[in-house]
């Protein structure tokens, strides 16, 4: 199918060509996270300003799915406010399910390229990875 040809090369992209990839000196809120089905680990740094994602960076080791995760949902989260990021990990995660998810309220940007992870359960776990990441460090944020 095109369609998935498509989205492949858009994952394949983001592998490659991740985005926001490295570290934030200083100052930023630091998540480490591991895949226990494959030991892939993630590390995610966002600085977060006044409710705003202001910056967002990760590095990891992992396959072609969570890497590109990782990238696209650190492009779609900067700049949006703690809230938005959230409601854009539980879009995500009606998009891992195999439910109908919201494509209305955000630009999903290349995002909908990993719609397709959903039939295959064992990789959801490398899809979700950066963004339970993400999750975490937020949750921890807004408790201080
Ligand atoms: Fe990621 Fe199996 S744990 S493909
Ligand atoms: Fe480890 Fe995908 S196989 S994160």
């Amino acid at each position: 199918v095109q369609l998935d040809q498509l989205y492949r090369q858009v994952i394949m992209d983001h592998y490659k060509n991740p985005r926001n990839r490295g570290e934030i000196a200083d100052g930023a809120l630091t998540v480490r996270m591991n895949n226990p089905t494959c030991g892939d680990r993630v590390q995610l740094q966002m600085i977060v300003k006044d409710g705003k994602i202001e910056e967002a960076k990760f590095v990891g080791e992992g396959c072609s799915i969570s890497l590109a995760s990782a990238s696209m949902m650190t492009e779609v989260i900067k700049g949006k406010t703690v809230d938005d990021a959230l409601k854009l990990s539980a879009i995500f995660s009606d998009m891992m399910q195999g439910k109908d998810y919201d494509d209305e309220t955000f630009d999903l940007g290349d995002l909908e390229a990993l719609q397709g992870v959903s039939k295959f359960p064992a990789r959801i776990k490398c899809a979700t990875l950066a963004w339970k990441a993400m999750e975490k460090g937020l949750s921890e944020e807004q408790e201080e």
